[in-house]
């Protein structure tokens, strides 16, 4: 190896421990009595204003993220807030999922927030249409929308009986929805559909069993957000992410074990599963 590539490597390891170094002193920065709550997918979109909104409400915040080296906004809110810490997180990398687990091993989590997902290029619906399915994707998204938030809910499940909220959330859609007949979403729209119907089926069931522990496990729809990646697109009855996600957070913190295995809307309102 040359001395560059020496150097490099150095500089490369002296830069990942400092990293590591911030975190753990971000950890202890968290407040030991306030509430805390763990956010799959906060970088950008939902997550994100989840993350600045339970921060601004002063709870402990694990904001995860698969990529945290190019998560600007988050660190952002991360330096003006001394309660978020960045943690990397891909919901469909069973190993990250574990990692992130022992490293919080034995830490209480108030919230476990499923909220990382797909779903696909709203301007170019052939992929997920009838007749032009494109079956190269179906992995990503079973994987990313409905078998990720079912490790991820097993893999922190210690955590939330060890926290005094006790609460799983996991963010669908109405497109999932058998009662609805799959209305709404991406046009055709089939792996998201399919793949949020399949979280719908893992989350009642995950409610079922927690129950038996105080653990309510209920879903969430968040309305028709205007994120980031549609923030031009003219569809009807869009809402602001500070509205679907301040509503949410309502009605999270309202949760009763008799709205375990449902759905419900930003605003409160159950829906057909
Ligand atoms: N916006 C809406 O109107 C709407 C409506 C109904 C339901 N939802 C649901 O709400 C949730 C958030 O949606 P959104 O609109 O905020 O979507 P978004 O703007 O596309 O953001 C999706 C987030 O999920 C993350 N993500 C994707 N794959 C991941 C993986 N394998 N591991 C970890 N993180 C991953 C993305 O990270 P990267 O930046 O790394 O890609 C990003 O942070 C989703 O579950 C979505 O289906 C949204």
């Amino acid at each position: 190896m040359t001395d560059t590539a020496h150097l490099t490597r150095r500089s490369a390891v002296a830069a990942a421990s400092a990293l590591a170094a911030a975190s753990a002193l971000r950890q202890t920065a968290q407040a030991a009595d306030a509430m805390t709550v763990l956010i799959t997918g906060s970088n950008r979109g939902i997550g994100l204003e989840f993350a600045k909104q339970y921060a601004a409400k002063g709870w402990n915040v694990i904001a995860t993220t698969r990529s945290p080296d190019k998560a600007e906004e988050l660190k952002k809110v991360a330096s003006a807030n001394k309660n978020v810490v960045i943690e990397q997180l891909d919901v469909a990398d069973n190993g990250s999922v574990d990692a992130l687990a022992a490293k919080y091993k034995g830490k209480p989590i108030d919230v476990l927030l499923n909220n990382a997902g797909i779903s696909g290029d709203f301007m170019n619906p052939k992929p997920q249409a009838f007749g032009t399915l494109d079956h190269n994707q179906r992995d990503d998204f079973m994987h990313t929308n409905a078998l990720g938030p079912l490790k991820v809910t097993e893999a922190f499940y210690e955590n939330v009986k060890l926290g005094k909220g006790k609460k799983i959330v996991a963010l669908t859609s109405l497109a999932g929805s058998f009662g609805t007949k799959f209305g709404g979403g991406i046009p055709g729209g089939y792996w998201y559909k399919i793949s949020k119907a399949t979280l719908n089926a893992a989350m009642v069931n995950v409610s079922m069993d927690a129950i038996k522990d105080g653990i309510i496990v209920t879903l969430l729809s968040p309305g028709q957000v205007r994120v980031e990646k549609i923030a031009n697109a003219k569809i009807p009855g869009m809402i602001e992410p500070l509205e679907s996600i301040s509503g949410m957070i309502k009605v999270i913190d309202g949760l009763k074990p008799e709205d375990a295995g449902k759905l419900l809307r930003y605003s409160g309102e159950p829906q057909p599963l």
